[in-house]
C-alpha cells in the first residue's frame, strides 16, 4: 500500500507514544496493552500513575513497566494511589489491617518490596516530554500540580489548566474517563483507565499518542484482555478475601461493568455520616455492602 503524504510532512519528525493511566495492579490488562503498543510500534511509553491498588498484581505490574522501560525511553508519573502508599509508610501509622476498611490497601503494601516503594518514591507529580521537531507535552496523573483534581471536558478545571499551562498537550488520567478534548487551540488527553474500567467500559483503555508534521494527535483504544483470569487472580492470591466488601466491590464491576466499588464508597460515607462516625467504621462497609448486595 503506498502512502500518500502531503508535501509539508515528507521527512518531518513522527514520533508515537503509548500512554497508560490506572493500571491499577490489573497485570493481565497492561500485558495485553504493552502487547498491543508494541505490536502497531512505538518510541515510548508514558505511565501517568494509580499504577498500584485494587487488583491483585502489584509487584507483577511493577516489574513489567521495568520490563518495558529496558526496552524503551519510558517516563513514570506518581498517582494519589502512590501517595496513598508511600504517605502511610513515612507516618509509620501501621493502622492498616485485613477487612473491609484497608484491606485492600493493605495488601497491596505487602506485596510490595523495599525497591518498589523507593521505584515508586522517585516518581514526579509532572513530566515535560520534549522531542525534536514536537512541540513539548506536560504529563500528570491528575493535574501538574495536585493529584486528587478531576478532569473533565468543557469543566472549569480543565479550561484553567489549558488556558494557564506553558504546553499545548496535556496528559492526564485518574478520571477513568478516556478523551480528547480540545479548547483555543490546547489539548488534553485522557487515555482512559488500564485496570479500572468505568463509565460502562470493560476492556483495557490507553492511547497512542503521535506527533506527525509538528502536531500531537490521539488514538483512543479499548481492548479486551482475559478477564476470566484476572477474576481468578483475586481467589488464588488471596486479595479476594483480605480485601472485604471493597474488593467484592471491584470484582463485581469486573464482572458486570459500571462502578461497584464507587457505588460502595459513597453508600457507606453517607451511611457513616448518618451514624455520626468520625471515619467509616468496619461495620458500616459491610453494612453498606449488604445494601448493594455485595
Ligand atoms: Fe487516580
Amino acid at each position: 500500500m503506498r502512502l500518500f503524504l502531503p508535501e509539508s510532512l515528507k521527512g518531518a519528525k513522527n514520533v508515537r507514544l503509548a500512554v497508560f493511566s490506572d493500571i491499577h495492579s490489573n497485570e493481565p490488562a497492561l500485558r495485553a496493552c504493552l502487547a498491543y503498543a508494541d505490536h502497531v510500534g512505538t518510541d515510548g511509553y508514558v505511565f501517568l500513575g494509580d499504577h498500584v491498588s485494587d487488583c491483585p498484581d502489584p509487584e507483577r505490574t511493577l516489574e513489567l513497566m521495568r520490563e518495558a522501560a529496558r526496552r524503551k525511553k519510558t517516563w513514570f508519573l506518581r498517582g494519589n494511589r502512590e501517595d496513598y502508599l508511600l504517605d502511610y509508610v513515612r507516618s509509620g501509622a501501621g493502622t492498616w489491617k485485613p477487612g473491609n476498611a484497608s484491606g485492600s490497601l493493605y495488601y497491596t503494601l505487602k506485596r510490595l518490596s523495599k525497591e518498589d516503594l523507593e521505584f515508586l518514591g522517585r516518581m514526579p507529580l509532572n513530566l515535560p516530554l520534549e522531542f525534536e521537531g514536537c512541540p513539548r507535552i506536560r504529563a500528570c496523573h491528575a493535574t501538574p500540580t495536585n493529584n486528587y483534581v478531576l478532569l473533565y471536558p468543557g469543566a472549569e478545571a480543565l479550561e484553567s489548566i489549558l488556558r494557564t499551562m506553558d504546553e499545548n498537550t496535556l496528559l492526564t488520567g485518574h478520571s477513568h474517563f478516556q478523551y480528547r478534548y480540545e479548547s483555543r487551540g490546547r489539548q488534553a488527553i485522557n487515555p482512559g483507565a488500564v485496570g479500572m474500567p468505568s463509565h460502562g467500559q470493560k476492556g483495557a483503555q490507553f492511547a497512542m499518542v503521535t506527533c506527525l508534521g509538528g502536531r500531537w494527535s490521539a488514538r483512543l483504544l479499548n481492548i479486551e484482555y482475559d478477564r476470566e483470569a484476572l477474576l481468578k487472580r483475586f481467589e488464588e492470591s488471596g486479595l479476594a478475601d483480605m480485601g472485604g466488601v471493597y474488593t467484592r466491590a471491584v470484582m463485581r464491576t469486573f464482572r458486570e461493568g459500571g462502578n461497584w466499588q464507587g457505588e460502595l464508597s459513597l453508600t457507606a460515607r453517607k451511611l457513616s455520616q448518618s451514624r455520626g462516625e468520625r471515619a467509616v467504621s468496619d461495620q458500616t462497609w459491610e453494612d453498606a455492602g449488604r445494601m448493594l448486595g455485595l
